[in-house]
């Protein structure tokens, strides 16, 4: 079968690393995964006023979040945490009270920054938000990238053959925990 992953890049930046990684990630992973963006760029900040009458920017990231089979976070770090732009809307998917979309849904967390920590920081982070929301995570194996411009084209070729075998193998153990995970949810989801 082919599985529907909605991803996110937590980045805004027109030359975002994080954007090339995902394009790298999106080559090297398996043929039966079917990838579409999600993006964050255009919801408002989000509010509870909100709720009460919920706009269609948030009510679409909402049913693109329900429709994929998985997530995948490909997201910088900023001041050691999760930007505001995905924390933001993190925050969307997770509203109204009660209509969680986040719930169950299997997810993976990665991302790229020049330094040598590679977005651990705010990967941390992200498990306690993915937890909260119910979300199950692939724990391992764990993906701290840095980024090295001469490593990557910008649309996403990989030219070092231990990062390529190693993101190759991300998405796979990424693509057999998604599997997994629809698979214990019980006939009708996989
Ligand atoms: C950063 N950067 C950064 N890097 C890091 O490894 N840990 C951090 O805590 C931070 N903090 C941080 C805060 C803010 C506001 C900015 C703008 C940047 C540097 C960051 O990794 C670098 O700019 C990346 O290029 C950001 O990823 P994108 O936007 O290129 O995908």
């Amino acid at each position: 079968p082919t599985y529907k992953i909605g991803y996110f890049v937590g980045s805004l930046a027109s030359k975002s690393i994080n954007r090339t990684l995902s394009r790298a990630l999106i080559r090297l992973a398996p043929a039966d995964l079917e990838f579409t963006e999600i993006p964050i760029r255009d919801l408002p900040l989000y509010s509870q006023d909100y709720d009460a009458d919920f706009p269609a920017a948030g009510s679409a990231l909402k049913s693109a979040i329900e429709s994929a089979d998985g997530i995948l976070f490909i997201s910088p770090e900023y001041n050691r945490s999760i930007p505001g732009g995905l924390k933001n809307a993190i925050d969307w998917g997770s509203r109204p009270w009660g209509t969680n979309s986040f719930a169950r849904k299997p997810t993976g967390i990665i991302g790229a920054s020049p330094g040598g920590i590679g977005t651990a920081v705010m990967q941390s982070s992200m498990r306690g938000v993915l937890s909260f929301l119910d979300a199950p995570q692939l724990n391992a194996p764990e993906a701290y990238i840095t980024f090295k411009p001469e490593v990557f084209g910008d649309d996403g070729e990989v030219r070092d053959a231990s990062t390529e075998s190693f993101l190759r193998h991300y998405m796979e153990e990424y693509c057999a925990f998604v599997q997994r995970v629809l698979y214990a949810a019980g006939p009708g989801h996989i």
